[in-house]
């Protein structure tokens, strides 16, 4: 079973760039940029790594992501996630980056932007990784701030193919962003949205009705509305459900207890994705594996998320069709 998760060419539509900072770069960026840690050491800092819910992880997220400070430091925080991709064999990747979080403390758009930009290009060039990045929106900020990070979007349009909305859920409904999404909508960019992670599942219906969204970011919280599970399904909208995140932040107490192959039971399009690997202990090898342990998944419901990874993405139809043979063929 190793040897299939491993083989199989798999995609990713769930990362925060920000959330796969290791504790080793964060030192090596703190160093390089004259910042001190609030931490003695990397197995310190990786101590702290114990969360009751959402909140708690974002409040050590945000501190985490000040060290990002240059051009390079995007750079080299993208290229070592690209670098455990070539090894994991994740041939294609859908990241987020959260501008919002570093112009808020006076990184330029450009800054963050143009590095990441740089380092998924290496990675189509030397690895043969192909990508695209998803802007998303901090949901705790305001909507005039989204709009903010929208325009200083625009020069860059090129380099984004689509906008999210991440951050704290509760409290901050998807309806409060539907001004903004519909004008994204207008500006030709695909829609997602993190919803029914903390939140419930009225949620996940605000961004499927008001936000129109392509795919639904997590998603687990759909079980608690049978007719919501069933237009799922009829519409085959996808969820990009991150199993280690969900035991991280409490969403599921034991990972034997999560819906994911409940889920892939009533015919949703589900997908395994990592989230912020360097938090919640794992990139997107390490979830499989876990679920196949907790969850006794077999081979062909293995075979099926990686499929379903490469169906749920915004790669043009050729590519998805080239990529679900390789998946197919694979034992
Ligand atoms: N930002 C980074 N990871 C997130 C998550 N799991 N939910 C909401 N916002 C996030
Ligand atoms: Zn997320």
């Amino acid at each position: 079973m190793q040897t299939l998760i491993q083989s199989l060419p798999k995609a990713e539509l769930h990362l925060h760039i920000e959330g796969t900072l290791e504790p080793e770069l964060m030192f090596q960026l703190a160093q390089r940029n004259g910042i001190t840690l609030p931490y003695d050491s990397v197995e310190a800092l990786r101590a702290a790594y114990d969360f009751d819910n959402l909140q708690s992880f974002l409040d050590l997220y945000y501190q985490g992501a000040d060290v990002l400070r240059t051009e390079q430091d995007f750079f080299d925080l993208t290229w070592a996630y690209l670098s455990r991709c070539a090894e994991q064999n994740v041939v294609h990747t859908e990241i987020f980056f959260d501008p919002q979080t570093h112009t808020e403390r006076g990184i330029p758009f450009e800054t963050a932007i143009n590095g990441i930009h740089a380092a998924l290009e290496a990675g189509r060039r030397e690895l043969g990784i192909s990508s695209y990045l998803i802007l998303c929106f901090l949901r705790h900020l305001s909507e005039q701030s989204a709009f903010d990070t929208l325009a200083q979007a625009e020069p860059h349009r090129d380099k984004i193919i689509g906008i999210g909305l991440d951050s704290s859920e509760l409290g901050h409904p998807p309806s409060k962003f539907e001004r903004v999404f519909a004008a994204a909508r207008r500006q030709g960019f695909e829609l997602v949205a993190h919803a029914g992670e903390e939140g419930p599942a009225s949620y996940i219906w605000e961004a499927l009705e008001r936000l129109q969204v392509a795919r639904i970011d997590h998603g687990v919280r759909c079980q608690e509305d049978p007719e919501l599970v069933a237009e799922l399904a009829r519409r085959q909208v996808p969820l990009t459900v991150c199993p280690l995140s969900n035991l991280k932040l409490k969403v599921v107490e034991d990972l034997k207890d999560h819906n994911l192959a409940w889920l892939l039971a009533q015919d949703l399009l589900v997908t395994v994705n990592a989230d912020d690997p360097a938090y919640f202990g794992g990139y997107l090898l390490e979830n499989f594996t876990a679920c196949v342990e907790a969850l006794a998944l077999n081979r062909d419901q293995v075979r099926q998320l990686a499929a379903n990874g490469f169906k749920a993405s915004f790669l043009p139809p050729q590519e998805k069709a080239r990529w679900l043979t390789v998946v197919a063929a694979t034992d």
